[in-house]
């Protein structure tokens, strides 16, 4: 099986590796995990006062397909606002990264991950948080 070189690339030299304050209010958390494998992601956001992802980090104990999905998911999630980042779906990380079948869990990891942290945001800042359907 041969893996692309986008996705080697964010493998060898991902992006955004890092931890946000979690003590900061317009800072939200998603911490998820991979029934399949036991992988753990934990990808953050930090959200400026126009509602704008001024900055995104994460941190992946797991497979370099979802270190790569996180590394990929936290490049597109700077500049973008809350309701453009629930929108990424894992399929256009799939697509991107040319991730095989087997692989493609680990992409739903880092959709799963914004969600998570989206909400974490939103549940500090006294706002309803969102209820997602299931990500396939
Ligand atoms: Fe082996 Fe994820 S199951 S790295
Ligand atoms: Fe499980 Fe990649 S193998 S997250």
């Amino acid at each position: 099986m041969a893996y692309s070189d986008k996705l080697l690339d964010h493998y060898n030299n991902p992006k955004n590796v890092g931890t946000l304050d979690k003590s900061k209010n317009n800072v939200g958390t998603g911490l998820v995990g991979a029934p399949e494998c036991g992988d753990v992601m934990r990808l953050q956001i930090e959200v400026d006062e126009n509602g704008v992802i001024a900055d995104a980090k994460f941190k992946t104990f797991g497979c370099g397909s979802a270190i790569a999905s996180s590394s990929l998911a936290t490049e597109w999630l700077k500049g973008k606002s809350i309701e453009d980042a629930i929108k990424i779906d894992n399929m256009v990380l799939v697509e991107e990264l040319n991730l095989p079948p087997v692989k493609i869990h680990c992409s739903v990891l880092a959709e799963d991950a914004i969600k998570a942290a989206v909400n974490d945001y939103r549940k500090k800042n006294g706002l309803e948080e969102i209820q997602f359907e299931e990500s396939v």
